[in-house]
């Protein structure tokens, strides 16, 4: 399978590492305008160059990871390369629609992945377009499980995982930021602080996501009666946490719905 990935920034790129893994996979072409800047050396079935018609052209799946702004004009160039091929296309705030309007001969995937695809754990949403048929569906899985994880949901709840999973690394860094930062207040040195804090962050997840111990179960179980950690949660209620995390991720989500609909009146 050779694939194209048109936009090789911090999403493409991370994309087109992750796919060119695979013995699947025969040829990875990226492109971007200044192809210079991808960190070298290259693996060694990825090529880059700045020719989207060309790469659209020689591949069976094509992938769409260039900026809402500078998607009408890739989308225009290739979209004669695209008779009868997936393209799945990463970009925030497009619509399945206006993909299909602008590449109407291609069979369109619209996901959300986020900046963990860079490691493997990416959370990845999608929702296909019309006429995809099992095989594709299956291309599409293949190309989002090199990712991380992936789920199918409808196209109206892509705005809310862009708030909470797209963006969601943003937020989960400001919190680890906190908690070295606390960690320093309280005397741990900052290293000792990071590796507590992101290793704290990876086991909790790991632990609800495979004990199936409820968020609830785990909470009671750290927080003994008169304790520190009803000390600390005590705090956390106090400064609103969850109502800054709720607010944070209906604030994201409005602005993700801002942006399509800016997007769409433009063009
Ligand atoms: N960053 C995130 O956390 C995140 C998360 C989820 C989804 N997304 C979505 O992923 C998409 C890319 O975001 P990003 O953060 O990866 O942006 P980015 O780092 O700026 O990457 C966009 C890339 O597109 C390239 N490009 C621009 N015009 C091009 C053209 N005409 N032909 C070929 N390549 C072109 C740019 O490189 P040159 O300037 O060298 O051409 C750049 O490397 C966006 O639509 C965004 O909504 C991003």
């Amino acid at each position: 399978m050779i694939v194209a990935v048109l936009g090789a920034g911090k999403i493409g790129e991370a994309v087109a590492r992750a796919v060119v893994k695979s013995p699947k996979v025969s040829l990875v072409l990226v492109t971007k305008r200044n192809t210079s800047s991808l960190k070298r050396p290259l693996p060694r079935k990825l090529q880059a160059s700045s020719d989207n018609v060309a790469a659209a052209r020689e591949a069976d799946v094509v992938i769409l990871a260039v900026k809402a702004a500078d998607a009408k004009r890739v989308l225009d160039e290739i979209s004669a390369q695209t008779h009868g091929k997936l393209v799945i296309s990463f970009m925030a705030a497009i619509s399945l629609a206006r993909l299909e309007r602008h590449l109407p001969k291609a069979k369109v995937v619209r996901a959300m992945t986020n900046m963990a695809a860079m490691v493997g754990e990416a959370a990845t949403a999608y929702s296909a377009g019309k006429g995809l048929s099992e095989a594709d569906l299956e291309t599409a899985r293949f190309v989002m499980d090199r990712l991380g994880e992936s789920i199918e949901l409808p196209e109206s709840q892509l705005d809310a995982v862009t708030a909470l999973s797209g963006s969601g690394p943003a937020y989960i860094a400001i919190l680890i930021d906190a908690l070295v930062t606390a960690g320093l207040k309280v005397g741990l040195a900052r290293d000792t602080a990071f590796r507590l804090a992101t290793q704290t962050l990876v086991g909790t997840s790991k632990l609800l996501r495979e004990t199936g111990m409820s968020i609830t179960e785990l909470r009671d179980a750290v927080t003994t009666p008169a304790g520190t950690t009803i000390a600390g949660i005590y705090e956390l209620e106090k400064g609103s946490f969850r109502t800054s995390v709720i607010n944070a991720v209906e604030a994201a989500t409005q602005a993700a719905e801002r942006v399509a609909k800016k997007f769409e009146a433009e063009h």
